[in-house]
């Protein structure tokens, strides 16, 4: 297959890329990404010499790069997005424009070149907060902040293409993923780098929020499996089947770099903190997928991942970060 992957400059997007040219040796690989602050081409720096990848600096919202980088290829897979919750907290724009215009822009050039899949990335958020049980694809959708709900906006216009155009859409909403290369913004790198830097680890609330915890390497396995094998038109939710409140997460992370549980500092609560999500994954493991490694060895590998490549997030954490982490954290 020849595939057009957007945002695979970022934390999951690049550990697709690699997967999908690691196991299926005659596929191609367009990347498509705007490379704002999480898009890192270091990423995938170790297939700067492979003929089988190219990679196109663009913006998905602009109709005209999308038509030019969709022409010929046989599938779309779209990691393209602001995926932080506490920026589109302070700065929500740009997730309306991305989160829903991108979704926009993609579908229309797909239905255009009749494209034969598109396959959309979505995430468990957007089910909103699930105090009891599981959620599953036939639930409504009850996004409860701004970034999950230009992530059900965007959802809801791809299904919207199916139903009216037959555009042949596939969606999966998997639950929290971590591994390497994820931007230390998100708690587990963040947590991680702070304590091997003796800083403080910021704890939302009472730390008692529920995160049901995906190795970044298992979603990619499940979102391939997807592309090949799944009904379109159809959503496909991918859980980690490891839920954790996150004060049991962090005293682990502690543990794993061998740090005291001093370092954990309490903070004001995210505004609109969605207490726990959990997804109910029977679909997409129907399809084959099941998830291949146990949370405690892929927390100890992504944590000596983090400790081997300072190279890599130390000059994440300067410039840029830093205005933003003392927007987000400085007063709290
Ligand atoms: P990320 O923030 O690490 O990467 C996003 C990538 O998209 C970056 O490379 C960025 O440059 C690119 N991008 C942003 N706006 C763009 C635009 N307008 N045009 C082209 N490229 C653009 O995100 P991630 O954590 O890898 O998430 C990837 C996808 O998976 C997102 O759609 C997210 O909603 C979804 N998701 C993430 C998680 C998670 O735990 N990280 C869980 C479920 C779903
Ligand atoms: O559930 C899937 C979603 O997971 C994805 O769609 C999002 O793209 C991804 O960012 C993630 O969202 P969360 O908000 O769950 O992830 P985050 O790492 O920001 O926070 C995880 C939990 O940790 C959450 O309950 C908030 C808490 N937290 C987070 C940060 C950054 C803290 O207590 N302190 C922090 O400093």
């Amino acid at each position: 297959m020849k595939l057009l992957v957007t945002g695979g400059c970022g934390f999951i997007g690049s550990n697709f890329i690699r997967h999908v040219l690691a196991t299926h040796a005659d596929d191609r690989v367009v990347n498509l990404d705007k490379l704002t602050y999480a898009g890192n081409p270091a990423n995938l720096a170790d297939l700067a010499n492979d003929s089988r990848y190219t990679f196109v600096q663009g913006d998905v919202c602009d109709a005209k790069v999308v038509r030019d980088v969709i022409r010929g290829v046989d599938a779309v897979v779209n990691f393209a997005a602001e995926s932080h919750v506490d920026r589109s907290l302070m700065e929500p724009d740009a997730f309306l424009r991305t989160d829903v215009f991108g979704v926009f822009a993609l579908l229309e050039a797909v239905k255009e070149l009749k494209i034969a899949r598109f396959l959309h990335i979505s995430t468990d958020e957007v089910y909103g907060s699930v105090e009891r049980g599981s959620s599953r694809e036939s639930d409504p959708v009850r996004p409860s902040n701004p970034y999950s709900a230009s992530k059900a906006g965007g959802d809801l216009l791809a299904l919207a293409y199916w139903h009216t155009h037959r555009v042949p859409v596939l969606i999966t909403r998997s639950s929290n993923n971590f591994g390497p290369h994820q931007y230390p913004e998100k708690v587990i790198p963040l947590f991680v780098t702070n304590a091997l830097d003796d800083q403080p680890l910021p704890l939302y609330g009472d730390g008692r929020n529920v995160r049901d915890w995906l190795y970044v390497l298992d979603n990619c396995a499940g979102i391939d499996l997807v592309l090949r094998k799944g009904g379109e038109g159809e959503v496909y939710n991918i859980g980690g089947g490891h839920e954790v409140e996150n004060i049991v997460l962090t005293r682990q992370i502690l543990q794993l770099t061998g740090k005291p549980e001093t370092l954990i500092q309490p903070v004001k609560d995210r505004l609109g903190h969605d207490r726990r999500y959990s997804v109910d994954s029977h679909k997409v493991r129907q399809l084959g997928w099941t998830p291949r490694h146990r949370f405690g060895d892929a927390l100890g590998t992504t944590v000596a991942w983090y400790r081997e490549h300072e190279a890599w997030w130390r000059p994440l954490k300067s410039g840029e970060f830093r205005a933003y982490y003392e927007k987000q954290y400085g007063h709290r």
